[in-house]
Parts: C-alpha cells; structure tokens; sequence
C-alpha cells in the first residue's frame, strides 16, 4: 500500500519539477539571453530589478532579453528603436497593458484596464476631456488647494519640526484629485483621516494580494464568488460617491469645473463607466504626481544651488504676472520643467511599462517571433539611468534636459509618461500639479535635509510605484 503512495507523490513531484523547469527555460530555448526572479514565487516583478535586468541585458551587448513574471514568459526589449516598434511604430501588436477587467468589477473596466474596441472607443471619449484648455479651466482649483499645502509646511517650520514631506503632498494631491475627478472637497491636508484618503489608501495596501488572485485562479470562479479586485469596501466607497455626487448635481444644477463635468455631458459615457474613469483619474493621478513632487524636494534639499536658481526662476518669472500665479506663468518657467524632468528621469514613478502582444510579432532584424499572450516590459528606469543616454545618472542634474542635451539623445530614452496611443492620457494635468505644488512651496519655503532622511535613497522592492524604503525628512524655513 505504501509503496504505490510513495511512488505517486514522487511522481506528481517529478511532473511539477518538469513542468517549472520547462516553463523557466521557454526563453532559452529561443535562444534570447534570459534572466530568472532569483525566486521562482518572486515578488519583485517592479521597481529595482528592473533596472538591473536592463543592465544586465546592455552589458551583454543585447538588444532584447527575456524574463519571467512567476512562470510566465517577459519580453525584455532594451534597444530604443526596437522600444519604438512595440509601443508606437507596431502597436497593433502590442495593444493592451495585460491587466485584469471584468465588466461586473466596475472599478476595473477603466483606461488603463480595458483592452481592444473597448480601450480605442473609451479613449476617443476621454482625449478631449484632457486637453489644455480643459486643464485649464482647473487651475483655479489646483491654486485653490496650494493655500491648505503651505499652512500645513508652514506650519512645521513654525515649530521647527522635522517634516514627512511624503505624506504632505500625498494630502495635497487627494485633494486635488478628489476635486478635480470627484468634484467633493476631502481635505486631508486638514484632516489626515478622512474617509476618502483611508478608502484611497486601501487601494493601494492590497493591490499585491489581489493580483495573486487575478493570476491564479480562472475568472470564471472570481466572478461567480462577487470578486472584487479592489474589496467589496473600496468598490462600493467610490460607486456611491460617484453615484451621490452626479445626482446632487442634477438635482441642484450645479455645473463645476471638473472632470466629472465633463464626463457628465458627455452623453456617449454611461454612469458605470464615468465610476471607472474617476477611480482611475484617482489610481493614476495622485501617487504619480505626489511621488515626483516627494523626489524633487529630496533633490532640492540636498542640491542648495538648484534650490536657489529654481527660487531665482520662480520670483523673476512671478515679478512679470504681478506676483499672481497663473497657467501662463506655469509655462514660462523653463528650469522649473528642466528640475521636473530630471526628477522623473531619476525616479520615474512608472519604473516599467507594461504591454502584452496581442498579434504575433516578427521582432525586426532577427528570427525571433513574440506569441500572442506574452507580457512585456519596457524598462523605463533602465533607459532613464543608462550613462550612454545620461552621464553620471546618478547625479542630479537638470541640464540633461537643456535644448542642447535633449537633442543629443536618440528617441525613446525618457518614457516617464509612456509613449504612442497608449501613453499617459493625464500627462499634461499631472504635470501641472506637480509643478504648481513645487511652485508654491520653493517660492514662501527653504527645505534642507533632516539627519532622520536615509541617504542614500533605497527603493523599495516589490511595490508598483517607485517608493524610496524610509521616509523622506525635511527641515523648513520661511522665506
Ligand atoms: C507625474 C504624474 C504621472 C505619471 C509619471 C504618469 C505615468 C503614466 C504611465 C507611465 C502610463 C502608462 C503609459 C503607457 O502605457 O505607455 C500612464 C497611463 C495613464 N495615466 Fe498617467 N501618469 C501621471 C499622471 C496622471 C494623471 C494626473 C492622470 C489622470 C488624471 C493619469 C491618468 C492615466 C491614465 C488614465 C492612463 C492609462 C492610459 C491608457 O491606457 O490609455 N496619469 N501614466
């Protein structure tokens, strides 16, 4: 009796061992260089190995390499050009991100979900909702939330306390997200613990979880059991909120400034999808932005003279509108956009981008053929800290981005925003907050470095977003 047991288990070990081993050698076996999680259950799929994948491909002198993702094959490409075929020049072949949406989990038929006909109609119905004249219109409501933004930094130089200055611009940042895409005033940067930061915090907590699920188990199951990717909580927060506030507006006729407006009258956009839009509004508009301005400030602090020829740009350009902050102004500002860019370069928030092939994909100049349902990556931090693109990427400097720099580089070397048709649709508003936030607090702030700041910076591994381990710590001083 033992003996058939024993020789089942060795049997069903022996099928699995074949089965990973086969599965992890799919790369090899094309003959592309191929680089394995150091773990086959990995939870580093973002963030620093990226950038060591990138570099170990180039010092290989490859132009592509191939990766995993659990047991599933990762088409690494590394070569700017090839880059440029999958997400602009052959993007019929690359069309989707790969993510999990399911029409009954409302919150996950969003842009950055949706595959296919869906995506390409839902982002011809979107496009004009971001366009400048539109962010335009919500400038008064950035500025609006810059007042709350500088009582509470004011606040810590007026007690000479150390300042987390993450956690600050997070607040600010839901706040002009919550205005912006919910049209409802959540004032965090008041009071830390509301509902919508706590709900908006929640998403972020268990995305990791989740997306085991998603992977693991066939969708058929997760839908008969209600599955939610965000929980059942967040999902019904955020569907009545949206719900509630479109109804208080017709019902009071009220016409905002905001993109729920402008959702609202478009009437080819049903209520289910407008929820979807403003969540995603939300995922993708108020970490990235809060993370690029947290980053700015780390180099700010530690480079004293940048800090003082930003302030010098700011005061001079600010002198010509009479002191009034306004998008015109925003725009003249062309050191502010050159710091702006050398911090997403340094620290894109998206260390990689994701895309899957959709249609089978001849890679130019070689034999290689990408099968349909296979992921790739784009390796954004890679690119963005190679030497032969930017010497000494190590070192802040936002000279890399004078006219004279940027036209040296080959295209497709600086991707914080993505690229193509499916490149980030809030570019332009998330950079206007990101700048607006700097504005205001270089312009009535000096910041140094708190001794409890880490240094050097260490990301952490494992999270979607580009995070630095540890907090960031800043002294403040008025002006
Ligand atoms: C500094 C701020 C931001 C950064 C660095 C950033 C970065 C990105 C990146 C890398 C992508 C993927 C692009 C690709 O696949 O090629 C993306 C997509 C997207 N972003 Fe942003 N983003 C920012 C701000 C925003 C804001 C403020 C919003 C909305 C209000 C937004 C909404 C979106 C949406 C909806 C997509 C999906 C587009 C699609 O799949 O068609 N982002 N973003």
């Amino acid at each position: 009796m033992i003996i058939p047991v024993l020789a089942s288990i060795c049997v069903l070990i022996l099928t699995i061992w074949f089965y990973i081993k086969n599965t992890l050698s799919y790369w090899s076996r094309r003959g592309v260089i191929q680089i394995e999680n150091k773990h086959f259950w990995s939870r580093e799929l973002f963030g620093t190995t990226i950038r060591d994948k990138y570099q170990y491909g180039k010092s290989l002198n490859q132009k592509y390499i191939g990766t995993y993702i659990f047991s599933s094959p990762v088409f690494f490409p590394i070569h700017p050009p090839l880059i440029k075929n999958v997400i602009q020049h052959d993007f019929s072949h690359f069309r989707g991100h790969g993510n999990y949406n399911e029409p009954k989990d409302i919150l996950s038929m969003h842009l950055f979900n949706v595959e296919g006909e869906i995506w390409k109609n839902l982002r011809v119905k979107l496009t004009p909702t971001f366009t400048s004249g539109k962010i335009k219109m919500m400038f008064e409501t950035l500025l609006e939330k810059t007042h709350g933004l500088e009582k509470v930094v004011g606040d810590y130089a007026d007690r000479k306390a150390a300042c987390d200055i993450k956690d600050v611009l997070g607040r600010f940042t839901t706040d002009v997200i919550g205005s912006c895409a919910f049209g409802i005033e959540c004032n965090s940067l008041e009071e830390p613990d509301n509902d919508f930061r706590c709900y908006g915090k929640k998403v972020f907590e268990r995305a990791p979880s989740r997306l085991f699920y998603v992977i693991f188990i066939p969708h058929w199951i997760l839908m008969a059991s209600d599955f939610k990717f965000h929980g059942k909580e967040v999902t019904d927060f955020f569907t009545n909120l949206v719900k509630s506030t479109i109804k208080y507006r017709q019902d009071n006729n009220i016409v905002r400034k905001d993109f729920l407006q402008l959702l609202i009258q478009n009437d080819s956009v049903t209520v289910d999808e407008i929820i979807a839009q403003c969540f995603v509004f939300f995922l993708a508009g108020f970490e990235t932005s809060s993370t690029a301005m947290t980053f700015a400030l780390f180099e700010l602090a530690s480079n004293q003279h940048i800090q003082k020829k930003l302030r010098e740009e700011i005061e001079e350009v600010l002198k010509k509108f009479n002191g009034n902050l306004t998008y015109d102004a925003v725009i003249e500002m062309k050191y502010l956009d050159m710091v702006v860019n050398e911090t997403l370069r340094k620290f894109p928030p998206a260390a990689s981008i994701p895309r899957v092939c959709s249609k089978r994909y001849k890679v130019p100049d070689s034999d290689l053929v990408i099968e349909k349902g296979v992921r790739v990556q784009i390796p954004v931090w890679g690119l963005h800290m190679d030497p032969e693109y930017y010497p000494d990427p190590e070192v802040f400097n936002p000279e890399n981005f004078s006219e004279e720099n940027r036209n040296k580089r080959p295209d497709f070397t600086f991707l914080p925003f993505g690229e193509g048709p499916r490149m980030c649709i809030g570019m332009r508003f998330g950079l206007l907050q990101t700048k607006v936030g700097l504005i205001s607090l270089i312009r009535n702030f000096h910041f140094t470095l708190n001794e409890k700041t880490k240094t050097p910076l260490e990301m952490e591994r494992g999270s979607i977003v580009l995070v630095a381990k540890g907090d960031i710590w800043l002294n403040v001083k008025r002006i």
